[in-house]
């Protein structure tokens, strides 16, 4: 069950409001660098990326565009590659574009390899990935990012746009839940 407020439900601040500060700070530099003179786009996948998205892209001291996709696993979790449907493609045609894909987290990255492969495919200048939070613990595709915010531990964690059951999403930092709230959702 959750509580009433969000806070009740969070046992540790892993990522404070002040520490996401200083990340996208550091990301949104190294990129306006990075890509100086190209065609970026930045491209996130919902929802998990949108928090994330809306801070970084606003970090950043140069002309972009940016697009969403929502994509959505198909087969077991258990394949090796696993695939992705695309539920909502991009609306911008990526050839000769310097693409940024945004993400929340990079897990396993069995979603990101698959999406790479289709993403390639469409003739981009360069596709390169952002990702706010890195889980290389946990990784069983073969995929690094090229900008990390910051590495955690194999634990699950929720807030600044990453989900548990839906919720959570809107909390400013990122979080580790109680176990009472996974309890009773089992
Ligand atoms: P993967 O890299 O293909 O395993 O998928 C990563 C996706 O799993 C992310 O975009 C999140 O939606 C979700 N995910 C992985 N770890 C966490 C977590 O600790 N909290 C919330 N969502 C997570
Ligand atoms: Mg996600």
């Amino acid at each position: 069950m959750f509580s009433e407020t969000m806070s009740d439900d969070i046992r540790e601040v892993l990522i404070s409001e002040e520490q996401i500060k200083e990340i996208v700070d550091r990301l949104g530099k190294q990129i306006t660098k990075d890509y100086a003179g190209k065609n970026l786009v930045l491209v996130s996948v919902l929802k998990g990326s949108v928090v994330f998205m809306a801070d970084i892209m606003r970090a950043i001291d140069l002309p972009l565009s940016i697009d969403f996709m929502v994509v959505s696993s198909y087969g077991s979790g258990t394949t090796s590659h696993g695939s992705v449907k695309i539920v909502k493609d991009l609306d911008l045609d990526l050839s000769g574009l310097d693409l940024l894909i945004v993400e929340d987290i990079l897990d396993t990255g069995r979603t990101l390899s698959s999406l790479l492969e289709i993403l390639k495919m469409r003739n981009p200048n360069s596709i390169r990935i952002c990702t706010f939070l890195d889980k290389p613990e946990r990784r069983l595709a073969d995929i690094t990012a090229d900008y990390v915010g910051a590495v955690v531990p194999d634990e699950f964690v929720v807030g600044y746009g990453l989900d548990y059951n839906q919720h959570f999403r809107n909390l400013p930092y990122v979080g580790v839940l109680k176990a009472s709230v996974y309890e009773d959702n089992v």
